[in-house]
């Protein structure tokens, strides 16, 4: 009987999130590390399914790093990083197209579908939704940054009741080009922007952003993740990431927050709870002034 009241409770203690988070659009960046294991796919369908049940609006915008790195090495393509940034060759860009909008963003869109949702996978190049530039005047060869998103097509397919599931491939405005691939945290931090989300999840591969002795960092502003990307203490994976995070909050996006994708339910405790997990951003400089810092943190809004 204890047990069934708890469940009750729990229950219960979500209404407020519900009531909150309804007909809200919550961009979720599901990164390459937090997919690793099918039991977890299986925790991250039901997630989003449950969101989407609840009235909530997710979106899904995909990474998938580690398996265009395992198919690059396979296939003896050599590949490299630069500021967490990969260098994308023409014959890269082929493996990209091909793990990512080919099978990464099929095998989410068939999981979603097989739990019970209406999930639609498409890449930025389906009617060109997004569309991107050479990053740094060409520096990392296809790899884009993004100069436009087509928001309104996006929110017709939600209107519909699809979970759009996003692959961060990018269209080019010149003829006969192979697109852009697209860093995935940033495609998610553009389209949380572009929807004008409520909130942006970034699920990983860790507990959340590491000072340099390894304790978790539970909040961060702007000041502190330039200080910590300026001595090294943020690097690789994590620096786009976190320059995304603090992109959105600037742009009109309520929280961003990094979050361990290797916890079951990850996303149902951030958004359901009301400690949450993972790292969330702030901005102090809030324009609303007088704004209480402790008040937003403590409201998971
Ligand atoms: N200060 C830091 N705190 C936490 N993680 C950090 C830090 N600096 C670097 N990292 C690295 O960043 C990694 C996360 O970024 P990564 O790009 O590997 O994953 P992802 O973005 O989730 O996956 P994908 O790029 O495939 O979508 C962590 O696993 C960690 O090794
Ligand atoms: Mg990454």
């Amino acid at each position: 009987m204890q047990d069934k009241h708890q469940k009750v409770q729990t229950l219960l203690d979500a209404i407020p999130y519900i009531k909150k988070f309804n007909s809200k659009t919550i961009v979720i960046k599901y990164g390459g590390s937090a997919q690793t294991s099918p039991e977890l796919q299986e925790k991250f369908a039901q997630d989003i399914v449950l969101l989407s049940l609840l009235g909530i609006n997710p979106v899904i915008v995909h990474g998938g790093g580690a398996r265009i790195s395992e198919l690059l090495e396979k296939l003896e393509i050599k590949s490299e990083f630069i500021d967490g940034h990969r260098v994308t060759s023409k014959e890269t860009m082929r493996v990209v197209e091909m793990v990512l909008s080919g099978e990464i963003n099929k095998n989410i869109t068939s999981l979603l579908n097989h739990h019970g949702a209406k999930a639609i996978g498409i890449s930025g190049k389906d009617s060109a939704i997004i569309k991107a530039r050479p990053k740094d005047g060409g520096k990392f060869g296809y790899t884009g940054e993004i100069t436009e998103i087509n928001g309104d097509l996006i929110n017709n397919l939600i209107k519909e009741g699809f979970i759009p599931v996003i692959a961060p491939i990018a269209d080019s405005a010149e003829p006969n080009h192979p697109g852009f691939n697209i860093n995935a945290d940033f495609a998610a931090s553009k389209v949380a922007v572009a929807l004008g989300a409520q909130k942006v999840l970034f699920l990983t591969d860790i507990i959340g952003v590491l000072d340099k002795a390894g304790v978790h960092l539970t909040t961060l502003d702007k000041e502190q993740v330039e200080a910590y990307k300026a001595d090294g203490t943020i690097a690789g994976g994590m620096i786009p990431k976190v320059d995304s995070c603090i992109e959105t909050i600037h742009d009109g996006v309520n929280k961003a927050h990094i979050i361990d994708g290797r916890v079951e339910h990850s996303i149902l405790l951030e958004l359901f709870t009301k400690d949450g997990i993972g790292t969330q951003f702030l901005r102090r400089d809030n324009p609303n002034n007088g704004i209480d810092i402790e008040k937003l943190l403590n409201e998971n809004d």
